[in-house]
C-alpha cells in the first residue's frame, strides 16, 4: 500500500481560530479527517504530523525517508525562510508536494517566494482545505508516473525523483 505523510509546520496547530479570514475555520483535525477520508477512498495509507519547530520538521523528514513513499507538506512560514528544511528535502530525496491553504503569490511580498517549493516536486496553494486533498492526489499521481524499480524497497522510489 502506498504510504503518504502529511506534515504540517509552524502555527498550523492553530487552524480554526488563526486568521480565519485568511485560513478558514476548519481546524487541523478537520483537515486531517478530510484527508483521511479521501485516502481511504483512494486506497492509500496516510499519517499526520505537526511541529512548530524547524528542527522537528527536519527530523520528521529524516524519519519519513524509509517509511513513506511521498510527503504532502505545509511548512507554514518555514517555506519562506528555512534552508534547513530545504536541505532536508534534497537530502532525503523524498518526493514532497508543498501545499498552502492561501495563495502565497497573492499575499505580502515576503510570502511570494518558497525556498522549500523550489526543491519539491510541485506546489498547490490557494484552495483552503482542498489544497491538501489536491496535494494527496498530486502525490499519488507523481508516484504513479515514477514507479519504483522492480524489487526495490520503499525508499528506492525516491531515486526516481525529478523536479519539473
Ligand atoms: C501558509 C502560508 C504561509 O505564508 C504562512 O506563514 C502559514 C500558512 C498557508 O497554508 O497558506 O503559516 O503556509
Amino acid at each position: 500500500m502506498t504510504r503518504i505523510l502529511v506534515l504540517n509546520g509552524a502555527n498550523l496547530n492553530l487552524l480554526g481560530t488563526r486568521e480565519p479570514g485568511v485560513y478558514g475555520t476548519a481546524t487541523l483535525a478537520d483537515v486531517e479527517a478530510e484527508v483521511r477520508r479521501l485516502a481511504r477512498s483512494l486506497g492509500c495509507g496516510v499519517r499526520f504530523q505537526q511541529f512548530n519547530g524547524e528542527g522537528e520538521l527536519v527530523g520528521a523528514l529524516h524519519a519519513a525517508m524509509d517509511t513513506v513513499d511521498a510527503v504532502v507538506m505545509n511548512p507554514g512560514a518555514y517555506s519562506h525562510t528555512s534552508l534547513a528544511l530545504r536541505d532536508a528535502i534534497t537530502a532525503t530525496r523524498l518526493p514532497v508536494v508543498e501545499v498552502h491553504l492561501s495563495n502565497i503569490h497573492a499575499r505580502e511580498p515576503f510570502r511570494r517566494h518558497s525556498v522549500t517549493a523550489e526543491v519539491s516536486v510541485g506546489l498547490i496553494g490557494g484552495f483552503g482545505v482542498h489544497s491538501y486533498l489536491l496535494g494527496l492526489r498530486a502525490a499519488l499521481a507523481y508516484l504513479s508516473d515514477h514507479p519504483s524499480p522492480p524489487g526495490a524497497g520503499r525508499g528506492a522510489r525516491q531515486r526516481r525523483r525529478t523536479v519539473r
